[in-house]
C-alpha cells in the first residue's frame, strides 16, 4: 500500500494522527497483507495500541493485548507519587495492575523494588507477567490475590482502579467503551465501589507509614478522603501540573511522628493535605 493511501485511509476513519499511526503500523511488519489486516483493525475502531500489541507508557514499550486496558499518560501522577515513597529493597504492590504499566515504571525508576501486581481479568494478567520479568504476578480479585506473608510489609499500593461512574461510562469515547473489558472502567454508581474496598482494606497490607496512592475523579475527592479516614488512614491529594488527574495518597499512620509525615511531604512535594472536605 503506498505511503499516501495509508495516510488517507487513517484519516478518512477519524484517526487524528494519521501520519504518525501510518509510521507505527509500517514499523509493525514488512508483509504487505499484514499491513492491510492491521490497518483494517485501525479503521475498524481499535485502539492502536491493540493493533500494535504495545503502548508506550513513561518511556517504555508495554505489551498490551486486546481487551486490556491501554495504560493512560495521565497515570504517570501515580508514578511521580509513588516514587517518592519507594526505596531499594522496599515492597511494591500494583493492584488492578491492568498491562503492570505503573509497578514497570516504578521499577525502572527505582532500582531493586521487590515487586507484586495483581488483576482480576486473567488476560492482563499475561501482559502483566510479561512487562514484569521478576515480579510475582497474582489473578484474583484485589488483596485476595496476594500471598498473606506481605501483610504489614508493603511500602506502597498503587492502584488505578475502576473509577468511571457506571452512567457515564456510555459517554467515552469508543475505543474505550467497546475495546476495554469494562471491568477495568465502570466504578459503580458513584465511580468509587472498587476504590472503597481498595481503603477498607489495604491497612493490613501497609507497614507503618506505608502509602496507598490511587488515581480518582476530583469530584470524588471528598468521598475518597472520607473513606480513608474511615479506614483510619491519614489523607491527602495531589493534582498534576495540567490539573487533569488527581490522586488520593492514604497513609498507614506511623508509630513514630516520622519527618516524613504526611502534611510535611504534602507542602514538599506537590501533595495538598486535605483540610475541608
Ligand atoms: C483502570 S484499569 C488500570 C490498569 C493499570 N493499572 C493501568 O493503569 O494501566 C483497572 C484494572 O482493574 C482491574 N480490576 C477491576 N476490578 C478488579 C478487582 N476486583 N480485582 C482486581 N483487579 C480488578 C481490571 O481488570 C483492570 O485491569
Amino acid at each position: 500500500m503506498p505511503d499516501d493511501e495509508l495516510v488517507r485511509r487513517l484519516r478518512a476513519a477519524g484517526c487524528v494522527f494519521a501520519e504518525r499511526e501510518a509510521q507505527l503500523l509500517r514499523a509493525a511488519t514488512d508483509d504487505p497483507r499484514e499491513l492491510d489486516a492491521l490497518t483494517a483493525r485501525r479503521v475498524a475502531g481499535q485502539p492502536l495500541e491493540h493493533v500494535l500489541g504495545w503502548a508506550e507508557f513513561c518511556g517504555l514499550r508495554l505489551a498490551v493485548a486486546p481487551g486490556v486496558f491501554v495504560p493512560r499518560h495521565r497515570s504517570e501522577l501515580l508514578v511521580d507519587l509513588a516514587a517518592r515513597r519507594l526505596r531499594t529493597g522496599d515492597v511494591l504492590v500494583d493492584l488492578c495492575c491492568g498491562t503492570g504499566a505503573l509497578a514497570a515504571a516504578l521499577s525502572a525508576r527505582v532500582p531493586g523494588l521487590l515487586v507484586h501486581a495483581a488483576d482480576v481479568d486473567p488476560t492482563a494478567v499475561r501482559c502483566a507477567r510479561a512487562n514484569l520479568p521478576g515480579a510475582h504476578v497474582h489473578t484474583g480479585d484485589l488483596f485476595a490475590a496476594l500471598p498473606a506473608h506481605l501483610a504489614g510489609a508493603v511500602a506502597v499500593v498503587v492502584a488505578n482502579v475502576p473509577y468511571v461512574p457506571s452512567a457515564q461510562v456510555a459517554l467515552m469515547p469508543p475505543e474505550a467503551r467497546e475495546h476495554e473489558a469494562s471491568a477495568g472502567l465502570d466504578g459503580g454508581a458513584d465511580g468509587l465501589d472498587v476504590l472503597r474496598r481498595v481503603v477498607a482494606g489495604v491497612g493490613r497490607w501497609l507497614r507503618p507509614g506505608g502509602a496507598l496512592v490511587v488515581e480518582v475523579g476530583e469530584a470524588q475527592v471528598p468521598a475518597a478522603v472520607r473513606a480513608a479516614r474511615a479506614a483510619g488512614l491519614e489523607a491527602a491529594t495531589a493534582t498534576d501540573e495540567d490539573g487533569e488527574t488527581t490522586a488520593l495518597v492514604a497513609l498507614r499512620p506511623s508509630a513514630e511522628p516520622a519527618a516524613a509525615g504526611p502534611a510535611q511531604t504534602a507542602r514538599s512535594s506537590g501533595v495538598r493535605p486535605v483540610t475541608a472536605v
